[in-house]
């Protein structure tokens, strides 16, 4: 359905246009009692032999909701009607912040791809804490953090450990972000010593909560396996509960669309195997020790397979999301039942 009717209405209309229609639509048809059923009798797989318990945390089922499409929290009691098992806010800062001029955002459909340059737009920690804190629904949520542009890198650790603060409460597992292409400087807190400090910042924080929450990081598929033998290194040496592989590429190859040409951060189908490569090489190096969550072009089941079998726990869309619609993590959590018949 998805695909056939709504997808060619939504193509119609500039991207960030589209985000804003489908968010009211997926809105209004929850707030109708019979319309929610029929949505999730749709696309809602239950059964306990989905479930996967993961740093100490069941989920329902392992498709979850990629950061960066529902950054501000704003349908978190709707997203579980379209099938998901988790969803990851954010990325969230401190202060509130519009992002980069638009247009920021491309699609490229003849790649199966998007271009973003959106540049950590969201409401800020204290309005999206307080929306977490009215939900309703028990969903299971991550919060992505980051740092404002304004915030220099050196003093970068305090940005990430105000939104774990404010956060806190409210989310079940925390991802550091630091390897978005969109935010200048970032990607350079993938660096050792910086990222060292800001993780240990923030597990001496995690220590003295009532409940220490699962502390993750997330990163690039940029990296080259120097750098992602010192990311294996440092989740190891800073107790980190898991990892998240990946985030957007700054990578343009193989790419047709004429959109190609846009700066930011490419995601979808060209962005799968240098994900999964990086999932297969961090599994090798750290075993079951620390699970991964794989994101990065899962446009297909097949794709989403070959990332559990690369060493993944769970998965995580976005870009298969916009171009396939709920029916893409409905079919993903079907095959993963067939396979355990
Ligand atoms: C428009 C857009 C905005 C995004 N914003 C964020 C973000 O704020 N934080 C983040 O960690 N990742 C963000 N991402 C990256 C996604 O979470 C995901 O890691 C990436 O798109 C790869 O997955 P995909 O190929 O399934 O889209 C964004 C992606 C897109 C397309």
């Amino acid at each position: 359905m998805y695909k056939l009717f709504l997808r060619p209405i939504l193509f119609s209309f500039e991207p960030e246009k589209a985000h804003l229609i489908t968010f009211w639509w997926l809105n209004m048809i929850c707030k109708i009692p019979l319309a929610k059923n029929i949505l999730r009798s749709f696309y809602v797989v239950e059964n306990e032999k989905l479930s996967r318990e993961i740093f100490g945390i069941k989920f329902p089922n392992p498709v979850g909701l990629a950061a960066g499409l529902d950054k501000n929290a704003l349908l978190i009691d709707e997203w579980e009607n379209v099938g998901f098992g988790f969803v990851e806010i954010g990325t969230v800062t401190p202060l509130p912040q519009a992002g980069n001029d638009q247009p920021r955002l491309f699609r490229l459909p003849d790649d199966k791809a998007i271009i973003n340059r959106m540049g950590f737009n969201n409401d800020g920690m204290k309005v999206i804490a307080q929306r977490l804190k009215n939900r309703k629904s028990k969903i299971i949520i991550g919060g992505n953090i980051g740092k404002n542009k304004i915030t220099e890198n050196e003093n970068a650790g305090l940005d990430y450990k105000k939104c774990f603060a404010e956060l806190y409460p409210f989310v079940d597992y925390f991802v550091v972000n630091v390897s978005s292409p969109n935010t200048p400087g970032l990607r350079a807190l993938q660096e050792k010593e910086p990222l060292m400090k800001i993780l240990n910042q923030l597990q001496k924080l995690n220590s003295v909560t009532e409940k220490r929450k699962p502390l993750l990081l997330k990163i690039a598929p940029d990296l080259s396996n120097e750098q992602l033998d010192d990311i294996a290194e440092i989740a190891v040496n800073t107790a980190l509960d898991g990892l998240i592989a990946t985030n957007t590429t700054i990578s343009r190859e193989n790419l047709t669309h004429e959109n190609a040409k846009e700066t930011g951060g490419l995601s979808g189908a060209p962005l799968c195997n240098r994900s999964t490569e990086v999932i297969k090489y961090l599994h090798k190096k750290l075993g079951n020790k620390i699970p991964i969550i794989a994101s990065g072009g899962v446009m297909t089941t097949n794709d989403a397979i070959e990332k559990m079998n690369a060493g993944a726990a769970l998965v995580q869309v976005y870009t298969g999301f916009i171009y396939e619609g709920p029916a893409l993590v409905k079919q993903i959590n079907q095959q993963l039942l067939w396979q355990q018949a």
